[in-house]
């Protein structure tokens, strides 16, 4: 392979995707396709924008016939597929936009490779579509052990110590879908569709289920990065529900790794769970991020723990998330690079030191980066 899209690399996990292929392979032609919704943000790949490997094209992936155009120009050979919309509470205010963009983009992206690759000699051969997936296409998990085992989790599948932290199962490869949000119900779609053009026309698919991931570059709608700006400016935490509900947590870069490792070694039509063995109730979770913010900040110990609002629930509220990523550790040989404290300490720290992405991101200023960034070229 050579020449390579990837679609939403402008977003959270996106840009630590496109910036570790960018610099792990100088010999691939990397293409950061993005529409640049609310959640681009092309300030995120400021460090490669100007490498001889990388070229952003601002495109929505419901384009069909731009998308196709683009599949002839460039002679793709591979698809990295993470743009969607991505945050449950927006789809549960404007479910439509989520089924236009996680399944009719998908579908629209499928259906130009199909049309491509299938006009070339050599067909499928030395091609692959890879599509980024979440474990919430699972459904809900039981809280059997709602009291649970105390971290630190091994994060070692290899070692044997799976820990069931709050409840007794996994999520498998082989778990039946059951999603319950309308953002869970358009990737659950999103993923069947690339599934059947693998059983119906061949296709070389992939398809990965990851949990829920933090780190730099999160919008700062999601619960790590939200928090973390409300406790600088001293703003309330709304915390959904009694802040019991449970969440697997893995680090993004990590899960850029596991892409990285899956896309170039995963077998064809296969599935991976990616996930750290790393279950956190939410309240926990906040509780660790005030004291590491009110550490960093200098402020005293426990300082701004009076900022837990406790709120409405979140509509049909997912209680428990955990991944097994078994396969992936034990096929491919990928695991996490960190310990959660780890990640925590760095993702802080991160946001705290670029305040200003932040301020922009909140402000929206942001959303001018493109324009000024082309202006004059
Ligand atoms: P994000 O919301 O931060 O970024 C999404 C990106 O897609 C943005 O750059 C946005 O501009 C782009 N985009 C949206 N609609 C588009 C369209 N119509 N055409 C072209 N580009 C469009 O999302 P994220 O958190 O980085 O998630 C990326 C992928 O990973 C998604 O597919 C998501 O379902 C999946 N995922 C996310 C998590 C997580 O914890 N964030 C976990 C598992 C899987
Ligand atoms: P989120 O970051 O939105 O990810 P997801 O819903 O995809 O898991 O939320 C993580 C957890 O935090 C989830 O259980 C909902 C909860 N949450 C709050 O309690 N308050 C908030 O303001 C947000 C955004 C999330």
């Amino acid at each position: 392979m050579k020449n390579i899209v990837i679609t939403g690399g402008a977003g959270f996990i996106g840009s630590h995707v496109v910036r570790l292929f960018v610099n792990k392979y100088p010999q691939y032609n990397i293409i950061n396709l993005d529409k640049l919704t609310y959640a681009g943000n092309l300030a995120n790949l400021k460090d490669i924008e100007d490498k001889p490997n990388y070229k952003f094209v601002k495109m929505d992936i419901c384009d069909f016939d731009a998308f196709y155009q683009l599949m002839q120009d460039e002679q793709i050979d591979g698809i990295i597929h993470l743009a969607a919309e991505s945050h449950v509470d927006r789809s549960i205010k404007d479910p439509f936009t989520f089924a236009r963009t996680n399944v009719m983009g998908t579908l629209s992206l499928l259906q130009a490779a199909k049309l491509y690759w299938e006009s070339l000699p050599e067909k499928y051969e030395g091609k692959r579509f890879y599509h980024i997936s979440t474990d919430e296409v699972y459904g809900a998990l039981e809280m059997t052990n709602p009291e649970g085992i105390k971290p630190p989790f091994t994060t070692k599948a290899s070692s044997g110590e799976h820990h069931l932290a709050y409840g007794k199962d996994f999520f498998y490869e082989t778990t039946k879908y059951n999603p319950h949000s309308p953002y869970s119900a358009s990737k659950a779609s999103s993923d069947h569709f690339v599934r059947a053009f693998h059983d119906t026309y061949g296709m070389p698919t992939i398809v990965t289920n990851c949990s829920n991931n933090y780190g730099p570059y999160q919008f700062p709608e999601k619960l790590i990065p939200l928090f973390i700006n409300n406790i600088r400016h001293r703003k309330p935490l709304p915390v959904y529900g009694k802040g019991e509900n449970v969440r697997d947590w893995l680090y993004v870069v990590d899960h850029a790794r596991a892409i990285d490792t899956i896309f170039h070694n995963g077998t064809i039509a296969e599935t991976y769970n990616i996930g750290g063995f790393n279950e956190w109730k939410n309240i926990d979770i906040i509780k660790t991020v005030i004291a590491t913010v009110d550490r960093l900040l200098g402020r005293p110990e426990g300082a701004d723990l009076d900022l837990i609002t406790y709120v409405t629930d979140r509509l049909g509220h997912d209680a428990r998330y955990a991944i097994d990523s078994t396969k992936l550790q034990k096929e491919l040989g990928w695991e996490p690079s960190l310990q959660f404290e780890e990640g925590i300490e760095k993702t802080v720290k991160w946001y705290l030191d670029n305040e200003e992405w932040l301020d922009n991101v909140t402000s929206g200023d942001y959303q001018s980066y493109y324009e000024n960034m082309y202006k004059g070229r």
